[in-house]
Formats: structure tokens, sequence, C-alpha cells
């Protein structure tokens, strides 16, 4: 029996929809081309919730209202102190986040919308040993996040990366966390716990948790001229290669273009040294023929998680907090989808097939 759902269709939504065929991802009626790199997340935080509350400002105030979000989550969560510092990354994030109390409100969502982008700062810089730098309401969201990263106002071309990032995975049809976020919101136990629900599935190295693995190929494989035989070699033990595959797109997963754009102004002198970059480019390309290869139907092609590695990387985030950026960026999605099973869906409660013994039939 196929268990993975491929191909049944769970609910009705406008956020977004992804054409796995044609390799198109559409976002409240806006290509992904016509969104990443030319609209800001605070903008796009408008576009996905727009009709989901009563009282969602216009795009003017939207911002303003999201960065005094940023404060009130630094006061409640951050100020207090961080739970969970000998957990990993996401996990820390899942604890410091559940102290949010549940609700249905827009107070609440765009709380829990700014929550990944101020405490995964400050969790890596309590790793550090560092205190934790205050948010700026008045800065843009992702360049507030890299400012309370690194302590300093970011380069207008990181804070560009960052934005053209959480926009590019702000939302994706029906993937596992989304789909986690509706049946919990289904229940109406409040839009935290379907947050926090949907963040414990995206944790998972098959959808969200892959980039830090990605960039541990990379630094397996060091070097352009080693790259085929480690690929093969990994693929003759059955592994999986981390930011290749993808359960609905055949062909090239369109965000992979849109961050590759971004990641490429984020090399050069006076940036990153470019070598990682090339190394990426040769890795990405040899691994598609060799799976071309493997799997000729072409449909292992790379995800969006191959270079989201290396701009997040580039950016200067640690591998293991990975995770949580995506967070930052898809939560608008998780809240989104959550409101619009609130406001128009029923209670999922698919059914099972039983396939175990009948009482008649135990031995
Ligand atoms: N490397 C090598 N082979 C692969 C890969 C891969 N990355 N992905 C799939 N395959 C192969 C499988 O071995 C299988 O081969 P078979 O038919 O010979 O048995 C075939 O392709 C189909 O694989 P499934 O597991 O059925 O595909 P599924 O749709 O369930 O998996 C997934 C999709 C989980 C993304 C998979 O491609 C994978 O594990 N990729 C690596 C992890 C990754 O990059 N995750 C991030 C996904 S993007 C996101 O969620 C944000």
């Amino acid at each position: 029996m196929n268990n993975g759902l491929d191909d049944v269709i769970a609910t009705e939504t406008v956020m977004s929809d992804v054409d796995g065929l044609a390799g198109r991802l559409v976002i409240r009626g806006h290509s992904l081309d016509d969104l990443a790199g030319h609209v800001g997340y605070e903008e796009l935080v408008g576009i996905l919730l727009d009709g989901f509350f009563e009282d969602l400002p216009g795009p003017k105030e939207l911002a303003p209202r999201l960065g005094m979000a940023r404060r009130e989550v630094f006061e409640m969560l951050v100020s207090e102190g961080l739970p969970g510092a000998n957990l990993p990354a996401t996990e820390a994030l899942r604890a410091a986040m559940a102290r949010l109390a549940d609700g249905e409100d827009l107070a609440l969502a765009l709380r829990l919308i700014a929550a990944p982008a101020v405490l995964t700062p400050a969790i890596i810089r309590q790793r550090r040993g560092e205190a934790a730098v205050a948010p700026d309401p008045k800065a843009g969201h992702a360049a507030d996040m890299l400012r309370m990263l690194h302590g300093a106002v970011p380069r207008l071309e990181a804070a560009a990366a960052l934005d053209t990032y959480l926009v590019t995975v702000s939302d994706h049809g029906l993937n596992a966390s989304t789909f986690t976020a509706r049946v919990v919101a289904s229940t109406q136990a409040g839009l935290t716990s379907a947050v926090l629900a949907a963040l414990s599935a995206l944790k998972g190295p098959l959808h969200g948790g892959a980039p830090g693995p990605v960039l541990d190929m990379l630094d397996g494989i060091a070097a352009a001229q080693t790259a085929e035989a480690w690929l093969e070699a990994a693929l003759d033990r059955g592994d999986r290669l981390m930011g290749f595959g993808h359960r609905v797109y055949r062909v090239r997963d369109p965000r992979a273009e849109a961050l590759k754009r971004a990641v490429t102004a984020l090399f050069g002198p006076g940036r990153n040294d470019t070598g990682r970059l090339a190394l990426a480019e040769h890795v990405e390309a040899a691994a598609t023929s060799i799976l071309a290869r493997r799997k000729p139907d072409g449909s292992l092609q790379i995800n969006v998680e191959f270079y989201t590695a290396l701009l997040l990387e580039a950016l200067g985030f640690p591998r293991e907090s990975f995770t949580s950026v995506f967070a930052a960026g898809r939560v608008v999605g998780w809240v989104g989808h959550a409101r619009e099973q609130v406001l128009y869906g029923r209670l999922i409660r698919p059914q099972s097939r039983y396939v175990g013994p009948r009482p008649d039939q135990a031995a």
C-alpha cells in the first residue's frame, strides 16, 4: 500500500499551487519569480494572510506591526531566559515558542511569525556564549534577523538574499508540515499548537532537515575532482543525496533557481570565497547526471534545500540552525493554512484500513 498519500487531494486552498510537472509555484496568484527578489517578507505576510484576519492592516502598517511583534517576542521569550540550552537548535526553538499561549487572533499570529526570526539568532548566540541582540522594530524583517545574529547592520545584498530566501520558502502546497498544521488547526487547538506541530514535522531530514547534511556532503566531497567518485560510492552504499529529489517535482524545483540567483550575489571579492560556490555547482551537475543515469526519467534533480544550504552558510548561520531559519520563512504559510482551515474547513479525520487479525481469526 502507498502510505505517502501521493495523489490525494486533501483540501482546497487559495494559499499556493505546486505544479510538479511544469516546475511552477504560484503563491496566492503570483508566480514565485514575481515574488522572490521583488517583494519583501513583510509584504508577503500581507499577501498570504489577506482575508484571514478581520483586522489585518494594510501593507504600510504591517511592517511596523511585525517589527513590534519581534520586540514583544524578544521581551516575552528571550529576556526572560531561553529554555533548552542543551537541546538541538530546532528543539530549543520549539521549546521557546511553546511558551506562547494558544489563540486565533492577529496579535498572536504576528508573534508566531516573528518568533523564529527573533529566537533563532538568540539561540545561536546563546550557544556561542554571546548575549542576545534585541530587535529593531524599524528594520526590515530579514535585515533585522541578520542584525540580531551578527550584532551589526548587514550589507544590503545579505539582507536581500535572506529576504529572497524567506519569501521563496513561505508556502508550498500541502507539504508535510503544512498538512500537519491544518490537521491540528482543524481540531480548533489554536495557532500556537498548529505551528508547533508543523515545526516538529519540518525538522525531519526528509523535509526541512536536509540543508545541514547538504553541507556535510560538500565537506565530504571537498574537491571537484573527487565529486563523481564520492557521489557514486554514496549511492552504491544506498545513501540518498541530500538536496536532491522531491515528492511532487518531476523537474527542477523552481525555488532552487530563485535561490541560486540570490546566493550568487553573496560570493566574490570582499564577500564569500567563490570556491565553495564553484564546488556546489560542480556537485549539482555531477549528481544530476549520475542520478539521471540511475533513474532515467530525470525526476531526481536538486530541490530547494541544495542552494538553501549554500545561502545560509554564506550569511553566517551555523548549519544546525538551518531548519530554524527555514521555519522563519515557512511560519507564515503555516499560519495562513491554519486560519484557512479554521475559517473554511472541518475536522480532518480520515480513515484507515485495518489489516491486522480479527478476534475470530486469533489462534
Ligand atoms: N538520492 C538518491 N536517490 C533518491 C533520492 C536522493 N536524494 N531521492 C529519491 N531517490 C530514489 C529512491 O531511492 C527511490 O528509488 P527506487 O525507486 O529505485 O527505490 C526513488 O528515487 C523514489 O524515492 P521515494 O523515496 O519514493 O521518493 P519520495 O517522494 O518518497 O521522497 C524525498 C522524496 C524524501 C524528498 C527524497 O527525494 C529524499 O529523501 N531526498 C533527500 C532528502 C531531501 O533533500 N529532503 C528535502 C526535500 S525538500 C523539502 O521538503 C523542503
